[in-house]
């Protein structure tokens, strides 16, 4: 790994991967080109301060295949590490055509461009590339409470359109393994929380909306179950997978935190009321509104064989990584406002919570 091209470097994970590679891992071998069409969800704000010299950013779409393939040419890429997504279940839901082209055609365009370039023009040894794809729990459907966690060999049954997306585009990274031999790995993560996370998410939503005394909405009865990873756990995880994962395989990656959604929100009003206290408990303003169509009860990881074959597991505790995702929330206010500016946040808001909270 020399030449990394990042595909959505400028959204959440994959700037936390990008600050990850070039800070805490300080890989400083390597050069990184981050790809990224920056739609609502992604930010140059989020890709500040990184070291001089070992980073680039290019704006685009990965359904280009001209400009993607002219960018493996161009800087020599060795690694693709492939974030760019829509990745908003609700968004999925009221408008699932654009995850159909960013997902799934975006992801065949790159997968075709690596092909093209890696194996067919340049006939690279098969050890000095990969192609890394992140991927999704929500792949694997939904769970009852006893249900055992989704492992590696559960069975594909998305249920959204995003997740269904996510599905149709691992399969593809699969059969370009199993047809073409290309060098792929996959990695299906649970639900990510920390900094940098765009505020239509469910924590940084409700800590957005908590200290702007604003309601917090909170879906159905609240009782859905996700496993929550702060993602400095995941950028690491990720980063073992490159280095040492074996080609053709997937890894699941996991919080082995199961957490029902209440209690999350409920646990963000109590942080909040001692690090910044208020007039009121901020638990006065939790609202039961509309629930989400097709919502998943339950997601849980089934993390033992990363844990075994990579020797990763999480090192945040759901409270430590609260307190480090609300710290720097309000470290970080030039983000937050800049974000809360944006009229195309305000109008997802209007679209997604006014009827939800009318026919509550
Ligand atoms: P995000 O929505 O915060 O960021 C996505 C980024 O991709 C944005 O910067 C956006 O501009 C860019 N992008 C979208 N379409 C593009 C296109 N056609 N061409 C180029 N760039 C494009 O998403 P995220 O939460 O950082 O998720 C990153 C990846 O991780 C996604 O593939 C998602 O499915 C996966 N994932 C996310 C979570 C989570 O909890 N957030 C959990 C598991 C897996
Ligand atoms: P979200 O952060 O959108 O992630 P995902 O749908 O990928 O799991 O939602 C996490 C959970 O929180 C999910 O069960 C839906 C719920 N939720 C709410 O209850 N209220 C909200 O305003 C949002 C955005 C989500």
């Amino acid at each position: 790994m020399k030449k990394v091209l990042v595909t959505g470097g400028a959204g959440f994970i994959g700037s936390n991967f990008v600050h990850y590679l070039l800070g805490t891992a300080r890989d400083l071998k390597i050069q990184i080109v981050n790809l990224d069409a920056l739609t609502y969800a992604g930010s140059l704000e989020n890709l500040k301060d990184l070291p001089e010299g070992h980073y680039t950013f290019v704006q685009g779409d990965i359904c280009n295949r001209d400009l993607v393939r002219g960018l493996l040419d161009q800087y020599q890429i060795d690694t693709i590490v492939h974030f760019a997504a829509e990745s908003h279940v609700d968004r999925s839901i009221l408008s699932p055509e654009p995850f159909i082209q960013a997902n799934v055609i975006g992801t065949f365009t790159l997968l075709e461009a690596a092909r093209q370039y890696w194996l067919i023009e340049k006939a690279l040894p098969i050890d000095e590339i990969r192609f890394h794809h992140v991927s999704t729990d929500e792949v694997y459907g939904t769970l009852d409470p006893e249900d055992p966690a989704f492992s590696e060999t559960t069975p594909y049954a998305p249920n959204s359109p995003y997740a269904a997306s996510k599905a149709a585009s691992d399969h593809l990274v699969r059969s370009y393994h199993h047809t073409y031999q290309l060098p792929v790995t996959i990695s299906n993560c649970s639900n990510n929380y920390g900094p940098r996370q765009f505020p239509e998410k469910l924590i940084p939503l409700i800590i957005l909306n908590a200290l702007s005394g604003k309601s917090l909405p909170v879906y159905g009865d609240g009782q859905q179950i996700r496993d929550w990873l702060f993602v400095t756990d995941h950028c690491e995880a990720i980063y073992k997978i490159l280095t040492q994962g074996v080609s053709g395989q997937t890894y699941n990656i996991g919080g082995n935190n199961q957490s029902a959604n209440l209690t999350i929100v409920e646990t963000v009003c109590d942080l909040l009321d001692e690090m910044q206290p208020a007039a009121e408990p901020r638990r006065n303003l939790i609202k039961f509104v509309t629930d989400r169509p097709g919502h998943d009860r339950r997601y849980a990881m089934n993390i033992s064989k990363i844990d075994r074959e990579l020797g990763w597991k999480p090192r945040y505790s759901l409270t430590d990584g609260l307190i480090a995702t609300v710290q720097w929330m309000l470290a970080n206010p030039e983000w937050v406002v800049a974000i809360q500016k944006q009229s195309e946040y305000q109008t997802w808001l209007t679209k997604n919570y006014d009827k939800r909270e009318k026919s509550s």
